[in-house]
C-alpha cells in the first residue's frame, strides 16, 4: 500500500525577505520570493521598514505559493515557519501568521530553526544534485553567519567554529558599500571580479583560532587602502573596480577555503558542503569543486534559489521535522537568537 503523500506549507521571515513554499515529501512544489528593494537605499536591511514590508507581502506571497502549487489550503498537512534566529520584528510577521493558518486549517505547526534549515536544503529532492551522507561537514555562509557545521543527523548539528564578529556576507556588503555599490553588494562584487586579476592587490588575513573567523580588520584595511589610494588617485575606484573586486574576493575565498582544510583535518569528514547566501558565489563554488580533485573531498553545492533566504529550505526541514512527529506547541515563540545547535 503507498503511503500518503504530506503536504507542508513553509513560511520565512527572518531577514528582508518574505518567502512561502509548498513541499509534497521532499519534493518542492513551489518556492515564491518577495525581496524587499527599499533596503538598497539605505545600504543595509532597516528592521523597521522590513517589518512593515513583511507585513504587506505575506498574504499575497504564500497565496501565490499555494497557487502554483497548484494545491488546496484543505489539502496541507503542516504549517512550517522560521522560529529564529533573525530579527525579531519580521520574526513575529512569520511566526503569527503562521499560527493563525495552522489554528484555523486545524493543523499541526512545526517551528524551524533557520540556520539548520540552510544545512537542509541539500536534502531538497528536486534535482540530481547528490545529497550529503552524515556526519558531513557545511561551510554557512550568509549576511548574519559564519560558521562550521559539523552535522551528525538532520536535527544533529554542532559549531566547530563561527566568526568572532562580522559575518562573511558583511564583510562583502560593508566593503562593496566603500565601493559605492548598492546593497546587497555580494552578488556585484563577484560580477566585477569576473573580468579582474585576483593577485593585483594584496590584503591580509585575521588571525583567529584554526576553524574561527573574523572580518571586521579586513573591511578596516580595506577602507584604509581605498581612502589612501583615493589621496593619489580621486579616479581609483573606477579605473580599477574590476581589480578590487577581483582581489577582495580572492582573499575572502581564500580565508574560506583555509578554515574548512582545517576542519577536514581535524574532523577526517571528507564530505563537504556549503549552504547560505554567500554559496551562491562563483569563486567559492569554483574553489571548493576543486578539492575533489586537489584533496579527494565530495563536495556538496546547492541550487543558487536554495541558497539565499528562501522558504524550500524551511519546509525540507519541515518534513524531516514531521516525519519525526515533532510538532510544536501553539504557544511557541520567535526566538531572535536561537544558535545552530538549540533543538527547536
Ligand atoms: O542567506 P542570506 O540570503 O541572508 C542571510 O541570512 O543573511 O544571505 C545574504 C548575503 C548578503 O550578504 C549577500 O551580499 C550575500 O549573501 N550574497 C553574495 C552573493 N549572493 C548573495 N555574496 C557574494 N557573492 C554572491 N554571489
Ligand atoms: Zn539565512
Amino acid at each position: 500500500m503507498s503511503k500518503k503523500p504530506v503536504y507542508i506549507l513553509a513560511i520565512e521571515s527572518s531577514c528582508d525577505d518574505t518567502s512561502a513554499s509548498v513541499i509534497c515529501n521532499d519534493k518542492i512544489l513551489s518556492n515564491t520570493v518577495a525581496n524587499q528593494s527599499i533596503h538598497a537605499e539605505y545600504g543595509g536591511v532597516v528592521p523597521e521598514l522590513a517589518s512593515r514590508a513583511h507585513q504587506q507581502n505575506i498574504v499575497p506571497v504564500v497565496q501565490q505559493a499555494i497557487q502554483k502549487a497548484n494545491i488546496d489550503k484543505k489539502d496541507l498537512n503542516a504549517i512550517a515557519f522560521t522560529r529564529g534566529p533573525g530579527l525579531m520584528g519580521s520574526l513575529l510577521v512569520g511566526t503569527s501568521f503562521a499560527k493563525s493558518l495552522a489554528l484555523s486549517l486545524n493543523i499541526p505547526l512545526l517551528d524551524i530553526n533557520h540556520m539548520q534549515a540552510h544545512v537542509l536544503a541539500h536534502f531538497i529532492h528536486n534535482n540530481d544534485c547528490k545529497k550529503p551522507p552524515f556526519p558531513f561537514l557545511c561551510l554557512t555562509i550568509s549576511g548574519g553567519h559564519t560558521q562550521i557545521v559539523k552535522v551528525e543527523d538532520y536535527f544533529e548539528m554542532s559549531v566547530l567554529g563561527e566568526t568572532i564578529d562580522d559575518a562573511v556576507g558583511e564583510a562583502f556588503d560593508k566593503s562593496a558599500k566603500i565601493l559605492n555599490l548598492l546593497y546587497p553588494g555580494g552578488p556585484l562584487i563577484d560580477k566585477h571580479a569576473k573580468h579582474g586579476n585576483p593577485l593585483a592587490y594584496k590584503f591580509t588575513k585575521p588571525k583567529v583560532g584554526p576553524m574561527d573567523f573574523s572580518f571586521s580588520g579586513l573591511k578596516t584595511a580595506f577602507l584604509y587602502f581605498i581612502q589612501k589610494q583615493e589621496k593619489e588617485n580621486p579616479n581609483f575606484i573606477e579605473e580599477n573596480l574590476f581589480d578590487i573586486c577581483a582581489s577582495l574576493q580572492h582573499t575572502i575565498t581564500t580565508i574560506l577555503m583555509d578554515k574548512l582544510k582545517n576542519a577536514v583535518k581535524e574532523t577526517g569528514i571528507k564530505h563537504v558542503a556549503i549552504a547560505g547566501g554567500v554559496s551562491a558565489n562563483s569563486e567559492i563554488r569554483k574553489r571548493l569543486k576543486e578539492t575533489e580533485n586537489t584533496y579527494k573531498w565530495t563536495t556538496y553545492i546547492p541550487e543558487f534559489e536554495y541558497t539565499t533566504d528562501n522558504a524550500g529550505m524551511i519546509a525540507i526541514a519541515g518534513y524531516y521535522k514531521y516525519l519525526q512527529n515533532n510538532f510544536s506547541d501553539i504557544g511557541v515563540s520567535a526566538n531572535a537568537r536561537l544558535k545552530v545547535n538549540d533543538l527547536s
